[in-house]
């Protein structure tokens, strides 16, 4: 094992956790222009309707066009602004939606973004239907997910993403469907999140369940700069995966070699994905910023077809085991955002432990110039 140094950093100024210029600083040039997880593709069969995603406080139709493409558009009329659906307004229609029409004076947009019809438009001088279609921000799918991009003008996806989808292909995400979901709201700053997540110093005392599955100190880091940090943990002997009882859930996956069967992985993917990687299921943390000190998190476990298909397949096990975990998670993290707003707050030095944050806080303060 290599080790680990902090090499002498400190924890984040009060700043950066309570500050409206940080925050809004962020809004542009960390979540305004990475590419953000939008859920997975598999829920939007070429068959289904637009689906409304919510990503940095923007509402976002996301919509396969007549060549089967994903495209994804702002949920913004090009008349007068109005919101164009509603979680009601994409789900009560009948059959394959065709089009989307504005509720307030009824233009109307087709698949494929494009205005397809504006009730007496023709009349006004120069008007031209072609100049008026969806704003559309940048879409792609990778390993199953749907990854939007708001950036202006819009970008390709990193290659460090394909790196990242080679280095994860034994467990075959592509494959993988979601089995459960949880939403929780979090009354800290996202980053405090993240950088809970990026160390287990604190395993021991907050998550002694967690402990006895994985010593904390067997923890060892593969990714160790840049925007994607972390690494494996080591399952304690006669434990299969992390769940309540200690026991898989399901057969370990179909890629995975023995080493791999025996480790956790926890991997932090820039701006604010968690992926954790389990011998038998994958859970995947998403992160969306709700105000500088509130946090809205999406969980999913996601699991192999054949485990789900299978008689008696249960994902509880892992779903409590790590709702539990999670919610020790947000209290500690409620804790220090209330902390790191008194005047006593000063930065203080991470452990060899909390590397990765020493690193996740350098790439941070990087992007953000
Ligand atoms: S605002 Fe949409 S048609 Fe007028
Ligand atoms: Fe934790």
């Amino acid at each position: 094992m290599t080790h680990r140094t902090a090499a002498g950093a400190r924890t984040l100024p009060q700043r950066y956790y309570q500050a409206a210029d940080v925050y809004q600083l962020e809004g542009q040039r960390v979540f305004g222009c990475h590419w953000l997880c939008a859920g997975r593709a598999s829920e939007l069969a070429a068959d289904a309707g637009p689906r409304l995603v919510e990503l940095e406080g923007e509402s976002l139709i996301l919509w396969r066009d007549d060549d089967d493409r994903l495209r994804c558009y702002y949920n913004v009329c090009r008349h007068r602004g109005t919101r164009l659906c509603d979680e009601q307004g994409v789900r009560d229609e009948q059959g394959v939606r065709q089009t989307l029409r504005c509720p307030y004076h009824g233009w109307t947009y087709g698949r494929d973004g494009r205005l397809r019809a504006a009730p007496n438009m023709l009349s006004v001088p120069g008007f031209d239907r072609g100049q008026y279609p969806l704003r559309e921000a940048a879409v792609a799918q990778w390993q199953g997910f749907v990854l939007i991009c708001l950036r202006e003008p819009p970008v390709e996806l990193p290659p460090w993403w394909t790196e990242l989808g080679a280095r994860l292909s034994p467990w075959q995400l592509d494959q993988l469907v979601p089995a459960a979901r949880l939403e929780y709201q979090v009354q800290a700053n996202w980053k405090l999140l993240l950088q809970n997540y990026s160390e287990c110093y604190h395993c021991p005392i907050v998550h002694p369940a967690l402990n006895a599955l994985t010593p904390y100190k067997d923890a060892e880091n593969d990714w160790h700069e840049g925007p994607v940090l972390g690494g494996p943990m080591r399952l304690a002997d006669g434990v299969q995966s992390m769940t309540c009882t200690g026991q898989a859930c399901a057969a370990p996956l179909p890629g995975l070699d023995p080493a791999r069967r025996r480790q956790v992985f926890y991997y932090t993917i820039f701006p604010g994905m968690f992926l954790s990687p389990h011998p038998d299921y994958v859970l995947v943390h998403q992160l969306h910023r709700v105000a500088v000190d509130c946090t809205r998190v999406e969980c999913l476990w996601l699991f192999h077809p054949q485990a789900v298909a299978a008689a008696g397949f249960d994902p509880g096990p892992a779903v409590e085991f790590w709702d539990q975990t999670n919610r020790q998670d947000w209290q500690v993290c409620e804790l220090s955002q209330r902390g790191i707003a008194s005047r006593a707050y000063e930065p203080g030095p991470y452990s060899d432990l909390e590397s990765v944050l020493a690193a996740w806080d350098r790439h941070y303060l990087e992007t953000l110039g």
